[in-house]
């Protein structure tokens, strides 16, 4: 009886080995494993032998039958496992899903242009930290502490005499510090005003500084390149105006004002019925400015201007509300 069940063991083991398919699992199931099979005959012998006998082979017999069950379980899972990395390769030659594509923010992409245009007249561009000292945001820039003209822009201050830039002009100190004249530069970046949050106004917003430092540099040199710029940026027959303002930092300033797109200048929500739009402030450079960079106001002479560029944007693209560029809503970033 012992032989038999050892001839039994290593016959179920060597068939299940040899099983490749479900329908094998399924035959040796059934000879080995099932109520009638080989396995079941076995108990049907265990109950004619003598007494004594029966304990031991019985236990065989009850582990014959856990083991043999054992391994067929796992088999049958090694076989399902196997079905599975077994499915049909991938199809190579189908088309692909189309990913959905972003575009570029509406601010950089003004950027973009208006960095193409001064490029092309020889401007290189700069860029200066936002955490900024006292002395290059107003003091260098001819804001003399306690002068009014500070509060023109409400400032964050980190500490007594750093703050968050408020505009980029600081840049302008930074770039003549670092080079002997010529300079020709624009200056993009991020600058910040403690105002609070509206549809007109932000906390912080970019803008774009210029700086042009030359012998004999003039006013014409500033409204010739201003102007090339505006029938770059908005058309070639665009109508432009200067207008007198007050800057600490150049000397005389002027405001740039082209006439308004929308209404050809006959008067719109647009340009609240002006008929002309706000675009920059510029000047000549204020020489006390360069006196405190350390050039010889003698021989050099030069310009800048610095325009909003959420403002241009708005402007360009009718957006009446400055917010909008901070949203992060695809619905309006899909648009341009
Ligand atoms: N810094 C000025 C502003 O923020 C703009 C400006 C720049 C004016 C350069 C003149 C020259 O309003």
């Amino acid at each position: 009886m012992t032989e038999r069940i050892e001839n039994i063991r290593r016959e179920f083991t060597e068939e299940l080995s040899r099983v490749s398919s479900d329908s094998e699992l399924e035959q040796v199931r059934i000879k080995y494993l099932a109520r009638n099979g080989l396995i079941g005959a076995l108990f049907d012998d265990l109950r004619s032998l003598p007494a004594a006998e029966k304990p031991a082979v019985g236990k065989m017999l009850n582990d014959l039958k856990r083991q043999a069950q054992q391994a067929f379980d796992d088999k049958r899972s090694t076989l399902e496992q196997s079905r599975g990395s077994r499915e049909p390769a991938p199809d190579l030659t189908l088309p692909g899903r189309p990913r959905p594509t972003g575009t570029k923010h509406p601010l950089t992409q003004t950027m973009d242009e208006i960095k193409r245009i001064f490029a092309g007249m020889g401007f290189s561009v700069a860029i200066g930290p936002e955490i900024e000292t006292d002395y290059n945001n107003f003091e260098a820039l001819n804001f003399p502490k306690d002068h009014p003209a500070r509060d023109m822009q409400d400032t964050f201050f980190i500490s007594k005499n750093v703050l968050l830039r408020t505009h980029t002009s600081p840049v302008q100190i930074r770039t003549m510090q670092r080079q002997k004249p010529p300079v020709r530069e624009i200056m993009p970046g991020r600058v910040y005003r403690n105002e609070a949050v509206s549809a007109r106004s932000l906390v912080s917003f970019h803008q774009i500084e210029g700086l042009y430092v030359d012998r004999g540099v003039t006013f014409s040199d500033l409204k010739g390149t201003l102007v090339a710029f505006a029938r770059q940026f908005y058309s070639i027959d665009v109508k432009y105006k200067f207008r007198p303002t007050f800057f600490p930092f150049t000397e005389p300033s002027a405001d740039m004002y082209i006439s308004c797109f929308l209404c050809a200048g006959g008067g719109c929500r647009m340009c609240k019925f002006a008929g002309w739009l706000e675009i920059l402030g510029s000047g000549m450079v204020h020489p006390h400015v360069l006196q405190n960079v350390g050039y010889d106001t003698e021989k050099y002479t030069g310009f800048a201007f610095g325009m909003g560029i959420e403002r241009i944007a708005s402007l360009r693209y009718g957006i009446d509300d400055l917010r909008m560029f901070y949203d992060n809503d695809v619905r309006f970033l899909r648009q341009f």
